[in-house]
């Protein structure tokens, strides 16, 4: 179980100072998906950059099955940075083009100082659906999806428990997006991984995640159990998102958002999504309303919910 509790990130730039993750709390039951969905920008990959401890909270606590991850000692930090893993956008901007698939896949051994075991290598590839042939061929000469079959198969060498997928099919042809969605649902079924599935493909969340939060500017507006969210979205960014999509059964009929996004280093006072809102009350405009429980666990972040 992964627990994050009230998660800050403030970054301090050479303009004003800018809160990508504004108090989010999560929790990701082990071996399940939760899925995290929201406009460009709205702080999904810094939320999962704080949860791999590859960037430091501003304040809060996480949790992996019970061990505090923000008051690590060295060692133990690295033992974690073996445990939890992250899967990129674009495979081939993350795959060294220099180097042979072995090479890839083998790097993370090397960092972590263990033995580089061939028949870890062909396990990791098999696991992957890669032909163990493929292993002396370089990045190039592969197509997208099997690219992004040997980021995974780097992430699997080191038997993590934990992988951040941040937008692992945005950048493949649709075609081979399902391929690779379902080649970490077998994964997970297979290994208990847990997974955070960061998306802009509604549709694939929908398919692979067991929970699902929405996040608009830094903040969880709502979160609950897939298909609670799919059939029955509360917050009007949600229908708003969920309307965007033709084949949906129930579909809210589609719903622009008025407006732009608010400038995340001016945010608007109150509920952040009020500027857009076709709902938004006076109240709206100066309160920020709470994540509160409905039924069904879903909750949700909205004075008119
Ligand atoms: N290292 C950084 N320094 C300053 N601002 C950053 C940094 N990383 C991200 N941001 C800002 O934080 C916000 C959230 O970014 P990000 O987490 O990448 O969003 P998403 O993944 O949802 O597109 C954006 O406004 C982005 O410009
Ligand atoms: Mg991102």
């Amino acid at each position: 179980m992964l627990i994050a509790r009230k998660l800050i990130k403030k970054f301090v730039t050479a303009q004003k100072p800018l809160i990508a993750v504004n108090e989010v709390s999560l929790e990701i039951k082990e071996g399940q998906t939760l899925g995290l969905v929201g406009e460009s920008g709205c702080g999904k990959s810094t939320l999962g950059k704080l949860l791999l401890r590859l960037i430091e909270p501003t304040s809060g606590s996480i949790f992996f099955e019970g061990t505090d991850i923000l008051s690590l000692p060295p060692f133990q930090l690295k033992k974690w940075r073996q445990k939890a893993q992250i899967i990129f956008q674009d495979p081939y901007a993350s795959l060294n083009p220099r180097m042979t698939v072995e090479d890839i896949i083998a790097e993370p051994l090397k960092i972590h100082g263990i033995r580089v075991d061939p028949a870890l290598i062909l396990q990791a590839l098999a696991q992957v659906g890669l032909n163990p042939d493929h292993r002396l061929r370089y990045p190039h000469e592969f197509s997208g999806g099997q690219r992004q079959r040997i980021g995974i198969a780097r992430a699997l060498i080191l038997n993590p428990r934990f992988i951040v997928c941040d937008e692992p099919i945005a950048a493949l042809d649709v075609s081979v997006q399902a391929q690779i969605v379902n080649l970490l649902k077998a994964l997970q079924q297979e290994l208990g991984i847990t997974y955070l599935f960061i998306s802009h493909d509604l549709r694939m969340v929908r398919y692979i995640a067991h929970n699902v939060a929405v996040m608009y500017m830094g903040k969880i507006i709502e979160y609950g159990p897939v298909e609670e969210i799919f059939i029955n979205p509360r917050h009007p960014y949600t229908q708003a998102l969920l309307s965007a999509i033709p084949s949906l059964e129930k579909a809210p009929s589609r719903m622009l958002l008025k407006g732009d996004l608010p400038s995340p280093t001016s945010l608007p006072k109150g509920c952040a999504f009020s500027t857009r809102c076709p709902h938004a009350t006076a109240l709206c405009q100066t309160d920020t309303p709470p994540l509160k429980i409905l039924d069904k666990e879903q909750k949700v972040a909205c004075h008119i919910c």
